[in-house]
């Protein structure tokens, strides 16, 4: 089964098909980054408008890819929710549009749902049940895949997604966006026991997280330093702030594979691109006994290709829309409707 995926979420506008769920054939991804960056973070009227001007080129380039065209497809899939509402309407409207014109069917996929599956596409053999954080730019999850289209959240937080918090204090630190790309590199070269940052703990709920005093605590010691007129060591500061929140992500992940008793443990999400995340996954699992599944560094951002991958098994769960098909800047990854 061929499917074409549309993927518009955020900033990123992509396309690609993929066969039943695990084979690549094409994927295209046009990115806005260097539109954005003046700003330093993504503005939603521009994400909108690109899309539309990206569109249909970018479908187009997919199915010439992978040497396809329309009437070589069996479905039309694209992210319907959650992201930036504007954003995903460009998606949608064109899939709508594409599906009505050629008879195909209309999977709609949940963004997040999208990025578990990028470890389909990276490990062939990655069948459900496993635990998964999904650490993304707007979430930050600990969920069961219980099978292909069923999830339960054992925890999330409450406030800033991981990525959200990385992206901030980079910015406060006039790292350019995206920070966390960028912090990344940054602390590489940094001693990450240099600065005393507090690790935030939601009272009664240990598996979910809470990210926004981090970030603030961060921030204060920039914004400190620059009232005394004294110079951060951006390099520790990075560091010490990227394992605050590594911290934070293994040791409730850590919590809810022990108390849950799964063996199989994969990351997903624009944060799970993260050197020192994927490192010290690597050392827990050594530790622990777990099987790890990190998805390829290509496709941990988004992309259209674990939308496509997903909406295979959305497929085959009868999960197809009608052309009344609407995008929500909010969905629970648990129970979406469509
Ligand atoms: O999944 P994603 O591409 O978009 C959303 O669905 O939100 O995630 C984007 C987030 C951003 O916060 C970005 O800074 C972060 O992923 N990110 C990283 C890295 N690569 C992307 N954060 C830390 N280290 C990275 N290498
Ligand atoms: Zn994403």
């Amino acid at each position: 089964m061929k499917i074409l995926a549309i993927e518009s979420s955020c900033d990123e506008t992509a396309a690609a098909v993929v066969e039943n769920g695990r084979k690549i054939l094409s994927s295209v991804v046009a990115t806005q980054i260097e539109s954005h960056k003046i700003f330093g973070g993504v503005v939603p009227e521009i994400a909108s408008r690109m899309h539309i001007e990206a569109i249909s080129a970018v479908v187009d380039e997919a199915l010439e890819k992978a040497s396809v065209t329309l009437s070589d497809l069996d479905a039309i899939a694209v992210t319907y929710a959650p992201g930036l509402i504007g954003a995903l309407l460009v998606g949608v409207n064109f899939a709508k549009g594409l599906s009505l014109a050629t008879g195909l069917p209309l999977i709609p996929v949940h963004h997040l749902r999208g990025h578990i599956a990028s470890n389909y596409l990276t490990y062939p053999d990655l069948e459900p049940p496993f635990m998964c954080l999904v650490v993304s730019g707007g979430h930050s999850h600990i969920v069961t895949v219980d099978d292909y289209t069923s999830f339960k959240i054992i925890g999330k937080t409450r406030d800033d997604a991981a990525g959200e918090c990385l992206d901030k204090a980079a910015r406060a630190m006039g790292i350019p966006y995206p920070g966390g790309v960028n912090l990344d590199k940054i602390a590489a070269n940094g001693n990450d026991l240099a600065y005393c940052l507090p690790h935030p703990r939601v009272d009664g709920s240990e598996y979910d997280f809470s990210f926004s005093g981090l970030k603030t605590a961060a921030i204060n010691i920039i914004h400190n330093a620059e009232q005394k007129g004294e110079k951060i060591n951006r390099e520790d500061l990075c560091a010490s702030y990227l394992k605050a929140v590594t911290d934070c992500l293994c040791k409730n992940t850590v919590k809810a594979m022990e108390e849950f008793g799964y063996k199989k443990l994969a990351l997903a999400g624009g944060v799970s691109a993260n050197s020192v995340l994927r490192r010290r996954m690597k050392e827990l699992s050594v530790q622990h006994g777990w099987q790890l599944f990190l998805p390829e560094l290509s496709l941990c951002g988004d992309n259209a290709a674990m939308i496509g991958s997903q909406a295979y098994y959305e497929f085959k769960k009868g999960n197809v829309a009608s052309q009344s098909l609407n995008a929500y800047a909010t969905m629970p990854i648990d129970n979406p409707v469509f």
